[in-house]
């Protein structure tokens, strides 16, 4: 794409998006498109210097969108633009201050998300870890009758930290697996749900299974501690779907490895990617993905397609079709 000769709107891109919606991105004959295309992460250095000019910015989870960077760009800037329904890695105050648009991708996600707090909820439960190791390792022998034994969902409650779109979405998923009781904690009493709205405390002190859905804000942060997971019951399973900020990790792998709880299913670390030495990843009651919440073909395509739209009202000076606030 050609550079500053035009009069063009700069778009900046932080990394290549799936085919279909990449090759929307890329037609656009109104800006002009400055775009990392390597498979890794950009350089911090190199957004500051790409961004210089941009009126929109379309980034990931992944980027750290701070005060610096918008600055950086200069006052024409209108739009950030994530790939993700988190916003967490966006100066929302410093957004708010210099009136651009912050835009996301909601909803289409749900499902997706959701499924893999479903997977990793059973994964957790029923040892599945520790399964696959001993498959690969030699550890599975003879058939024993009460070799990894897990937990059933049958008849058993669970815990939603943050009722939202997912939150609701991942007890609708458990459902189907015999969980006859929903408690959930949250800012607001949600309407039209058939569930209790408790304490944090109650829920963690009565929900078999606790599966965490809100984002992350400086109210959530770290707040599953190691006081936290002692609340829970010893059977219990963690999941984390959310942000890897929300558990104090250290607090958590001591809670694995003392049994305070029975297991964890996390699509969420901190960092990301979690080092290979850290204490979690020697746990074989601890279950880990590399945040898959959103990875289908499907659900990638559509948020990719929602940032275009969003690019598209920004520049024409038209509400934003999925703007946070
Ligand atoms: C989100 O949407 O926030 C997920 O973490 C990544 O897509």
């Amino acid at each position: 794409h050609s550079s500053s000769a035009t009069s063009l709107a700069k778009v900046v891109a932080t990394r290549r998006l799936l085919p279909i919606s990449q090759k929307r991105l890329e037609q656009q004959t109104q800006w002009d498109l400055v775009q990392w295309q390597e498979d890794r992460t950009i350089p911090r250095e190199k957004l500051l210097k790409d961004i210089k000019g941009a009126e929109a910015l379309l980034c990931m989870l992944s980027d750290n969108i701070d005060e610096e960077i918008l600055e950086a760009a200069g006052p024409q800037l209108k739009l950030v633009t994530t790939l993700s329904v988190g916003v967490d890695h966006i100066d929302l105050k410093t957004a708010k201050e210099r009136n651009i648009k912050i835009g996301y991708t909601p909803d289409v996600l749900t499902d997706a998300t959701a499924d893999i707090g479903a997977l990793l909820a059973l994964a957790a439960a029923r040892n599945m870890k520790k399964g696959i190791d001993s498959v690969t390792t030699g550890g599975w022998q003879d058939w024993r009758p009460a070799w990894l034994c897990g937990h059933q969902f049958t008849s058993k409650t669970l815990g939603v930290v943050g009722l939202g779109r997912i939150g609701q979405a991942v007890a609708h998923r458990l459902g189907a697996f015999g969980i006859d009781r929903l408690v959930y904690w949250g800012r607001t009493k949600k309407e039209g749900v058939n569930g209790e709205w408790v304490s944090l405390d109650q829920l963690l002190m009565e929900s078999d299974i606790v599966v965490v859905c809100c984002p992350l804000t400086p109210e959530t942060q770290e707040m599953f501690d190691y006081a936290a997971f002692k609340k829970m019951k010893k059977n219990a399973v963690f999941v984390n779907i959310s942000r890897g900020g929300i558990v104090n990790q250290a607090d958590l792998a001591r809670a694995l490895k003392e049994k305070v709880i029975a297991g964890a299913g996390l699509d969420v670390t901190t960092p990301e990617p979690l080092p290979l030495d850290d204490p979690l990843q020697n746990l074989d009651n601890c279950v880990i993905l590399p945040h898959l919440g959103t990875a289908t073909f499907e659900t990638r395509e559509t948020m990719g397609d929602m940032m275009v739209d969003n690019i598209l009202a920004a520049l024409e000076n038209r509400p934003i079709p999925y703007e946070s606030k």
